[in-house]
């Protein structure tokens, strides 16, 4: 997905966000934020490159990412893994972002 197309699926997202915050794990999460790591973390295109697409088809709502805290866990073991070096609440930011755009946690 390029910034634009992200950026556009989260400005017809945002207004949801404020409607309803979500899990509470993710109130009060900077979603521009959120988007702009995702870009910036390549986080995309190598799941484009394991599933083709848009990539979205890794993000499995019903498979072992079943809850907002297990989301927030998989960024976090991204995060060392990859060796990202995200703060906590850039991880939040990603995570929070990521629910509303697949996961859909309430
Ligand atoms: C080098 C390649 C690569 C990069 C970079 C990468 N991922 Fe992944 N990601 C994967 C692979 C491969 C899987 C599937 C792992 C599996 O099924 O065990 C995955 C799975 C996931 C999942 C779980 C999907 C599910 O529902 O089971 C999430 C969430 C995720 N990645 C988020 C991110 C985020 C956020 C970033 C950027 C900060 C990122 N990934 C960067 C390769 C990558």
């Amino acid at each position: 997905m390029t910034f634009t197309s992200l950026l556009t699926v989260f400005l017809l997202l945002a207004p949801l966000a404020t409607l309803a915050q979500g899990p509470a794990i993710f109130v009060g999460a900077d979603l521009q934020l959120g988007v702009r790591l995702i870009v910036d973390n390549q986080c995309v295109a190598c799941h484009q490159r394991k599933v083709g697409g848009d990539g979205s088809a890794i993000y499995q709502s019903s498979g072992r990412i079943n809850s907002p805290g297990a989301l927030r866990g998989m960024i976090e073991q991204c995060n060392m893994e990859l060796n990202l070096a995200l703060f906590p609440e850039e991880v939040t930011a990603i995570s929070a972002v990521l629910n509303l755009e697949h996961y859909q946690f309430k």
